[in-house]
């Protein structure tokens, strides 16, 4: 006879402890463990294992077939479409408009011909159907439930699979932590729920073939609840973000075992739902004003794509205390550094000022490559200078004040000249042995820059600043 074993869980990382504690050892998380009841393992006679042949490295693989979605922006990020049999997480915080992305999805691929199938254990159908009335999909046909066993689920699939409708292509639950599996006791969204319905969910998918969307909430702190546990278990996480109160959504995969990683889909939010935004850039510049100082464009690498954001600084007097250093997009420490550099390796002291940074849409940044276009940005701030408005910047900043190499350059450069840039702020191009330097777009001139006092002195050697006070480091206007 099986015994049951008590074990406690932390509902946040996952990690399972022999007692209970205030605090998760693993992650640090207070009042996450939770003690969960689970038949101990049964002992079974197994029989002699079967032999494995095993291959070499090389030989045929083929692609793994794909069915595309039909919304290009999401198929990219997928890496091409669906892939029968596999299990995607789409995590994000609530609000954020995952469930509006994948009823999105499933009506298109409905409307394609395929079998969508959208369960949700969080809105009614009644609330379902409003939504796919305000999104404009009720023609496409996919298939609705609400539920939230985990058996049901299990048992629908099942019979739909051999019903008329032929098999089915996807299924969406929304959301995970939502299901709950008759064989545990525990609360629906723990870790041993979560972890429990998505193992049985994922091996339908498996034998079915159906593709699997696993939708899941994340905590403030940025981590899945609980699915944590679960990242390993599917095949792709994708991530759906953006600001609130901005219109931009992007969807990011973190890991993908069909395709790359680090892919993203630019969506805007409007009231007829999701629109895919082919040309982010454009999108992204759109509210571009010229001529005004503390603005530089970024020429930035999301994923394989090149992105050009605009990057805004305001510098104001500080009244005493220490300075204020506040960023939207990008990394503190990293502004932190940047200033210092500014500071002591070309002279712009900014140590009376309050710095306020800010990536225009609600981007977030995290390339070090940025760093030539904060820099810009904050130079033209100090200055009271605006940047050149065909110019556009790309360069990592050390802490020498050197401007290094950044992955990626022609694309960027290419991006520039795509979107009417005449000129790019880079770093030196490096030649020789067999580096090939790079090569500039027609039409787009390049301004290497070597060390920030370059980038500082073309601000400063404008007629408009500083008439006549040859030597002084600091730009003008601060004091
Ligand atoms: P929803 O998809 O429900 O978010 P999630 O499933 O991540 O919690 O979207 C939240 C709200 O925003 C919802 O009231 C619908 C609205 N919304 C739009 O009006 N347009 C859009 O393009 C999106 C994505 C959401
Ligand atoms: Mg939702």
């Amino acid at each position: 006879m099986a015994k049951s074993a008590a074990r406690f869980v932390c509902q946040s990382c996952g990690a399972v402890h022999a007692k209970w504690s205030g605090r998760c050892e693993a992650c640090g998380a207070w009042n996450s463990i939770v003690e969960e009841v689970q038949p101990a393992a049964q002992v079974r006679a197994v029989a002699t294992g079967r032999k494995l042949a095993l291959v070499g490295l090389e030989g045929e693989a083929d692609p793994p077939p794909r069915r595309p979605l039909g919304l290009a922006e999401l198929d990219r990020v997928l890496g091409g479409g669906l892939v029968p049999a596999s299990a995607i997480l789409v995590g994000g915080d609530p609000g954020i408009g995952k469930s509006t992305l994948m009823l999105q999805a499933a009506a298109s691929l409905a409307r394609g011909g395929g079998r969508a199938i959208y369960i949700s254990g969080e809105e009614s159908v009644d609330q379902l159907r409003m939504r796919a009335r305000r999104l404009g999909l009720t023609d496409a046909a996919v298939e609705l439930a609400a539920a939230t066993g985990v058996q049901d689920i299990l048992a629908t699939l099942a019979a739909a699979g051999r019903g008329p409708g032929g098999a089915v292509s996807l299924l969406v639950i929304d959301s995970i932590q939502t299901m709950a599996h008759e064989a545990l006791d525990s609360a629906p969204g723990s870790v041993a729920q979560v972890r429990a319905s998505a193992l049985e969910l994922i091996r339908l998918a498996k034998s079915e073939g159906f593709a699997l969307v696993l939708v899941g909430h994340v905590t403030k702190e940025g981590a899945l609840a609980g699915p944590r546990v679960m990242e390993h278990m599917v095949d792709a996480v994708l991530y759906f973000e953006g600001e609130r109160g901005h219109q931009f959504r992007i969807l990011r995969a973190v890991k993908n075992r069909f395709g790359a990683t680090d892919e993203i889909g630019v969506f805007e939010m409007t009231e007829q739902g999701l629109a895919e935004v082919a040309n982010p850039s454009a999108l992204f510049l759109a509210e571009r004003r010229g001529n005004i100082a503390g603005s530089a464009v970024f020429a930035g690498l999301e994923g394989t794509r090149p992105v050009l954001m605009e990057i805004q600084a305001l510098l104001s007097p500080n009244a005493g205390g220490s300075p204020r250093r506040s960023v939207l997009g990008w990394d503190g420490g990293r502004l932190g550094m940047l200033l210092a550099v500014l500071e002591s390796r070309g002279g712009l002291r900014l140590s009376q000022h309050d710095v306020y940074l800010n990536v225009a849409g609600g981007l977030r940044i995290t390339e070090p490559a940025a760093d030539l276009a904060v820099a810009a940005a904050i130079a033209s701030a100090a200055a009271g200078q605006p940047t050149d408005p065909s110019l556009a910047f790309f360069g990592e900043i050390g802490l020498s004040g050197e401007v290094r190499q950044v992955a990626q350059a022609e694309a960027r450069l290419k991006e520039m000249a795509k979107l009417g840039f005449t000129a790019a702020a880079m770093p030196r191009r490096l030649g020789g042995g067999s580096r090939r330097p790079v090569a500039a777009p027609p039409g787009l001139a390049l301004v290497e820059i070597g060390h920030v006092s370059d980038l500082l002195g073309r601000f400063r050697d404008r007629p408009a600043a500083a008439p006549g006070r040859k030597g002084e480091p600091a730009l003008e206007g601060l004091e």
